[in-house]
């Protein structure tokens, strides 16, 4: 049987180019949150941990020295090159990385970024620890992922959907977790704040190339949902089209 990572590399390797265009990745309100929030300077050297289409990358570009933008699909990372490097971009680097074994050195970066990502790791306290190290002291992470209630139960539910659309999805975590694992990687959590946001199930469903048996699926699955899911979930329809939330964190740590 493929691992998370084997299934990572085929998923985002064949639809690289619908997380270049994508919406929610490219506009999404936490990559606003992130740059506000962290008030990036000019003499920085970030590092951008699955940049993904290179949103966060690109967002970032433009205040610091350089970025360092890395992914474990080589078929994404060239996509986010040829996308930031469009944008007339020249100060940002690109090199394959697996969050949980960085390729550098520890204290090499004053700011760490890592958005919408964690929940593909195998060993997110790994991934924490790995982002942690590699930040100068005094240096900055900023993180966003999607997340889950505390209750177990709907969070099993929630995490269960989201690996039936996608099998590389591997576990969405509750705030408090997420802090305690920065917390355990030896970073002070200086925020969080939960934001919302509105999906579109097709959008949503195409991204990762679901067929019309599995978009059946997920679209009864969702709507008829145990309750506390769908009062996480809020599944609504406008006329023919599905709609749903998603919860996301931002948060910001410094590593002592
Ligand atoms: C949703 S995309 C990231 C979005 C992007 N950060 C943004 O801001 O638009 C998820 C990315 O995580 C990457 N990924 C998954 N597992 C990984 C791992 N173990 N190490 C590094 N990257 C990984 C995938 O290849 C994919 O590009």
């Amino acid at each position: 049987m493929a691992d998370t990572k084997d299934l990572v590399k085929q998923q985002y390797g064949l639809h690289a180019e619908s997380y270049v265009t994508s919406s929610v990745h490219a506009r999404g309100e936490s990559l606003k949150r992130l740059v506000e929030l962290i008030q990036p300077q000019k003499d920085w050297r970030a590092l951008d941990v699955s940049t993904g289409g290179g949103h966060t990358a690109l967002a970032f570009a433009p205040y610091v020295r350089e970025v360092v933008a890395s992914d474990l699909t080589p078929e994404m990372l060239a996509a986010a090159e040829h996308f930031i490097r469009g944008q007339g971009i020249t100060n940002v680097e690109f090199r394959i990385a697996d969050a949980e074994n960085l390729p550098f050195a520890d204290g090499e970066f004053d700011l760490v970024t890592n958005r919408i990502a964690l929940h593909h790791y195998p060993d997110a306290r790994r991934a924490i620890a790995e982002m942690v190290r590699v930040c100068k002291s005094g240096g900055l992470i900023g993180f966003t992922d999607n997340i889950v209630p505390p209750d177990k139960v709907t969070a099993g539910h929630v995490n269960h959907w989201e690996q039936l659309r996608d099998p590389s999805h591997h576990w969405e975590y509750p705030i408090p977790r997420l802090v305690a694992m920065f917390t355990d990687a030896g970073a002070a959590v200086e925020h969080t704040q939960e934001l919302t946001k509105e999906m579109e199930f097709d959008p949503w469903a195409d991204r990762i190339g679901a067929n019309s048996e599995l978009k059946v699926k997920l679209r009864q699955w969702l709507e008829t949902a145990p309750e506390p899911v769908r009062a996480w979930l809020m599944p609504r329809r406008d006329g023919a089209q599905l709609f749903f939330t998603l919860h996301e964190v931002v948060l910001i740590a410094r590593k002592p």
